[in-house]
C-alpha cells in the first residue's frame, strides 16, 4: 500500500479535462497519490479511454454515487482539488446541491477538515453571471480555496481559451 498523501483530483466538463492525465502527472510529480472523481458529464468526454486514466492512478476513476451496499471504492483523501471547475459545478455547489459525486465529496470534505481548493475554467462572458461571484463568496466562506483571478485563473475572453495550458502546477501548488 502506498504511503503517500491521497489526493482526490476532481474535474468538470470544461476544456482542460481533456488533458487532465496532464493533471494527474503533475500532481504525481510532486509526491500525491492521485485518485480522479469526473463529473458524469466530463466522464463521457473520457469513456473510450477511462482505462488509460485508471491505469495511470492505479485507482478506480469515480464519477458517480456508490449504491448503498457498496462500500468505498477510494482511500481517505487528505486534499482535495477541483480543477477545472466549470461555472455549472461552481454554482450547484454555491448553492448547496451536491447531484453529483464530484460536489458531494468536496462539499463533505471542507467540514470535515480536509483542505479543498477549486480552481475554475470557464470564459467572461459565464462569469458575468451574477451567480458566479456569490457562489464564489460562499465557497470562500465555507473554507474552500477558490483560486480565481489573478492567483488562479482569471476567466479568458470568450472563443479565447488555452485549455491546454491550463495551470495545473499552481492549482496543486495550493495544497502544500
Ligand atoms: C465541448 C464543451 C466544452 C465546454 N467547456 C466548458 C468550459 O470550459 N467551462 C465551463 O464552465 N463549461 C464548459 N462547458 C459547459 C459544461 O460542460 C456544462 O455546463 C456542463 O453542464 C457542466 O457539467 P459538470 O460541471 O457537471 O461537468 C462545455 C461544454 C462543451 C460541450
Amino acid at each position: 500500500m502506498s504511503s503517500r498523501r491521497v489526493l482526490y483530483l476532481i474535474a468538470c466538463a470544461a476544456g482542460p479535462t481533456r488533458y487532465v492525465d496532464e493533471g494527474v502527472r503533475v500532481a504525481q510529480g510532486v509526491g500525491w497519490d492521485v485518485c480522479l472523481v469526473l463529473t458524469p458529464s466530463a466522464a463521457r468526454w473520457w469513456e473510450p479511454r477511462m482505462r488509460e486514466l485508471a491505469e495511470l492512478t492505479g485507482h478506480p476513476v469515480r464519477s458517480r454515487y456508490k449504491l448503498p451496499w457498496e462500500s468505498d471504492a477510494l482511500p481517505r483523501a487528505a486534499a482535495m482539488l477541483m480543477a477545472p471547475m466549470s461555472c455549472t459545478t461552481l454554482n450547484k455547489w454555491g448553492a448547496g446541491i451536491a447531484d453529483t459525486l464530484a460536489i458531494g465529496l468536496p462539499s463533505e470534505g471542507v467540514h470535515l477538515g480536509v483542505p479543498v481548493a477549486a480552481m475554475p475554467y470557464f470564459n467572461q462572458a459565464q462569469g458575468a453571471q451574477p451567480a458566479v461571484a456569490v457562489s464564489v463568496e460562499r465557497l470562500r466562506a465555507q473554507g474552500v480555496r477558490v483560486l480565481i483571478g489573478a492567483d488562479g485563473y482569471p476567466p479568458h475572453p470568450p472563443k479565447q481559451g488555452n485549455a491546454k495550458a491550463f495551470p495545473w502546477d499552481r492549482a496543486v501548488a495550493a495544497l502544500s
